[in-house]
């Protein structure tokens, strides 16, 4: 028994990796691909992705909107979880980042569930909405610019199911959500403020797992 979550060194780490981690080969090879990109950091931990992969099926989501996509390890992940006539709408803005998401979809053979949308991502989720597709999604994931997130929360809120998922990534901000300070930049402030409303909304039912930087787990009632 423990009465808090126990730290992983790397030791640990390690073993949690070598006791759950069940990856595609093209999962595996953009993940390290990505290890050596210089803004590595943003990809989700590889246990992150062990468990969203695993909620996916659990749920069993067939439409999946993910607000953030870089070189494409969480969609490939969600996307290999999905039926064959799965939907993914992938939102990001880097023709860059997303040209290697792209080429490993190709490769995992699951490029034709993924709807790559190249724009703000709010653009795109009100396009959504604009389309009818509000409570269409069983899945949406929130990973992208830290400022945004009660905007993407309030939008993927419209069009997630009842019953459907958000699930919002680096809540923690590496520790700074909990105490912000006067010299943050404003969007930790707002990370700390919107972390502190959802434990109250009556909208949703909502839980904090404490892997990778902090992911927020809600479900739209
Ligand atoms: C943390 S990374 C996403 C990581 C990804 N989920 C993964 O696991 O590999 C954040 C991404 O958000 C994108 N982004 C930043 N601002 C955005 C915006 N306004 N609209 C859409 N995407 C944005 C960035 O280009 C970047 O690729």
């Amino acid at each position: 028994m423990t009465s808090r979550t126990v730290a992983l060194d790397s030791a640990l780490h390690q073993y949690l990796l070598d006791i759950t981690l069940t990856e595609h080969p093209v999962q595996r090879e953009l993940r390290e691909f990505t290890a050596g990109h210089r803004m590595a950091k943003m990809q989700i931990a590889p246990e992150q992705g062990q468990f969203m992969g695993w909620l996916a099926r659990l749920i069993g989501a067939r439409r999946y909107l993910e607000v953030g996509v870089f070189t494409g390890y969480s969609a490939l992940t969600v996307a290999l979880a999905m039926p064959e006539d799965g939907e993914i709408v992938a939102c990001d803005v880097s023709e860059t980042f997303t040209a290697i998401a792209r080429e490993h979809w190709a490769r995992a053979g699951v490029e034709h569930r993924i709807r790559l949308v190249l724009q703000p991502a709010l653009r795109t989720l009100e396009t959504l909405l604009a389309e009818g597709r509000a409570g269409q999604f069983d899945l949406a994931f929130i990973d992208a610019d830290k400022p945004s997130y009660r905007d993407y929360y309030e939008a993927c809120l419209e069009l997630v199911r009842p019953g459907g998922v958000i699930a919002i990534d680096n809540i923690f901000l590496s520790g700074r959500a909990a105490a912000p300070q006067p010299e943050d930049p404003p969007g930790v402030h707002l990370v700390h403020a919107f972390n502190a409303s959802l434990k109250n909304d009556p909208r949703i039912r909502q839980c904090v797992l404490p892997v990778g930087d902090g992911l927020t787990l809600c479900t739209r009632l």
